[in-house]
């Protein structure tokens, strides 16, 4: 939306208003980390739905159509002061309404029933009971399990709202008077397994939506929202080879043609063969006249030194930027300088969309911008989570090799060396990693890991080797199990894989005398190590 856009820039174009021929659902944000899984959620079932700030004018929501609202959660109190509360369209607009948590809590507050600080907080995996029929419910078991995050509850309901679900602590955990419902719990997050087949009841048997809405939908919208916003200007684009700028190009490229001009830069920083594979790739799969930039020198010798994570993420970030700077000039005029960035990036770095998010680590291609930033951003995908990128991917016809490629941050190989980065190290960690990325390569998709590498760390162990004392580093592997970066779980790789990687790396990378697993999930932790 227009309103989360930095004000030196032309704005996301992935939110563009839908054409007409399929249904909508408004999200409306009160400031929950959920809130974009929930507009996701709904796009899963097939219903084009958008996540709009709580206190958007009523005119703009109108110019939508939608079909039904849902109200999202957030970390206030209702009645804190300051608060953020029910616009008054809808209950007005008389449209089938979902209120999750605080949302719940809005609807109850305005419509005079009783919302109060619970005697304990509740979080986590609850049971709820059904405790009579409804459309909400539809064709799911009579007990389904739950995730719970709250403080307040509803402890009366208002006129004409019966409780339809119940748990031991929360009597009232949802509530309905036929069009508009409340819950207690959150069915966006994979901890509620049924969530979905919920959300699809209120989209399907409550809103009467169609659920025709694709990936081939998305790009249509932003195809016609890149042309519209870029008119006769040409673009620049940072392809890192990695899925979410390869599917920007290929979107770009399909809405404005020779007009795109994607700039490949080696930072440095990249895995063993990754260079040449991305200019292998990308010369035979997208015929595109690919701008090849060797900038390695430049990003090293600026991050010499350099500890702290958030510093590398702003360095290489700016670096990024100054290097295109270079290119535009040598190749422009560029009105536009498009990224790939995902929501994920987004809402970990808070923007003004996710006003009550808090920051937990600034992603390269968000927060790193320089403030004299001489271009008009285009991030067509900055609505999306990774596994809605590859489906884009996908439908535009890009080769799986790209399109299943496991994600890898901007950052590159700065973020996974703990301490500063020399060239030393990155050749160390390169082949570690290789090794890593080859041995659970070799155990297919079917191995459910989503994202593994190598991390170098800044201790040294004793070991022996032959009849020597050995005194060299150690490195970690990360390997994660999840679904949209979000949350993570680590891996459970079979035996026999971690001590073929170890003894590898071991015998291979000379220097590396100590491999560990990481058995760390996110959250609390996150994939990267930094
Ligand atoms: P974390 O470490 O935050 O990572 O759990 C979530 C996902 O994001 C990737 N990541 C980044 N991507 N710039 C990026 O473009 C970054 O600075 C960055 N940091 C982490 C990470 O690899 C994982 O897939």
């Amino acid at each position: 939306m227009a309103q989360g856009a930095p004000s030196n820039t032309a704005g996301p174009v992935a939110d563009a208003t839908p054409s007409r021929d399929f249904d909508t659902v408004v999200v409306l944000d009160f400031g929950s980390q959920y809130s974009q899984l929930i507009a996701r959620r709904v796009r899963e079932v097939g219903v084009y739905s958008v996540l709009l700030p709580w206190d958007t004018p009523r005119h703009e929501i109108a110019n939508l159509k939608p079909k039904g609202v849902i109200l999202s959660g957030g970390p206030a109190s209702v009645y804190d002061p300051g608060a953020p509360i029910l616009p008054t369209w809808v209950l007005e607009e008389e449209l089938p309404t979902l209120g999750i948590c605080y949302g719940m809590h809005l609807l109850a507050n305005a419509l005079d029933g009783t919302v109060e600080s619970a005697a304990k907080r509740e979080y986590g995996s609850a049971s709820i009971s059904t405790i009579e029929s409804s459309p909400l419910f539809q064709g799911l078991p009579d007990t389904i399990d739950v995730w719970m995050s709250h403080g307040d509850h509803v402890t009366r309901l208002p006129a004409g709202f019966a409780a339809i679900a119940g748990t031991s602590n929360a009597p009232i955990a949802a509530m309905s008077d036929g069009r508009r419902f409340g819950i207690q719990f959150h069915p966006e997050v994979v901890h509620t397994p049924l969530g979905r087949d919920l959300i699809r009841n209120f989209l399907v048997e409550v809103c009467r939506c169609r659920t025709d809405w694709t990936a081939d939908h998305f790009i249509d919208s932003a195809v016609d929202q890149i042309r519209s916003t870029v008119g006769d200007g040409r673009v620049l684009l940072g392809l890192s080879g990695g899925v979410d700028s390869s599917v920007a190009a290929a979107l770009i490229h399909r809405a404005i043609g020779d007009r795109l001009t994607p700039v490949f830069v080696d930072n440095g920083l990249l895995r063993l063969g990754e260079t040449d594979l991305v200019r292998e790739v990308f010369g035979r799969a997208f015929g595109m006249d690919l701008v090849f930039v060797d900038a390695s020198e430049r990003f090293l010798s600026n991050l010499e030194g350099v500890e702290d994570p958030e510093e590398k993420r702003r360095i290489v970030g700016a670096e990024f930027i100054r290097v295109f700077e270079i290119e535009a000039e040598r190749h422009g005029p560029f009105e536009f300088l498009a990224q790939g960035t995902l929501y994920p990036d987004v809402i970990e770095s808070t923007s003004p969309d996710t006003k009550a998010a808090v920051k937990i680590k600034t992603h390269h291609n968000v927060g790193g911008l320089p403030a004299d930033l001489s271009f008009s951003l285009i991030e067509p995908l900055r609505y999306l989570f990774k596994d809605e990128v590859r489906a884009v991917g996908r439908a535009l016809g890009l080769p799986n090799e790209i399109v299943e490629r496991q994600p890898f941050p901007g950052p590159g190989l700065s973020v996974r060396i703990i301490g500063p980065v020399t060239a030393a190290d990155l050749a160390l960690l390169r082949q570690a990693d290789a090794v890593v990325r080859e041995e659970i390569d070799a155990l297919g998709p079917e191995s459910g890991v989503w994202q593994y590498f190598a991390v170098l760390l800044p201790i040294r162990s004793v070991g022996v080797m032959g009849d020597d004392r050995t005194y060299g580093r150690v490195c970690a592997v990360r390997a994660v199990a999840s679904e949209d970066a979000m949350t993570a779980d680590w891996a459970r790789l079979p035996s026999e894989t971690l001590a073929r990687i170890s003894t590898r790396i071991v015998n291979e990378v000379h220097g590396i005398t100590r491999v560990v697993y990481d058995i760390s999930s996110k959250p609390p932790s996150t994939i990267e190590w930094e």
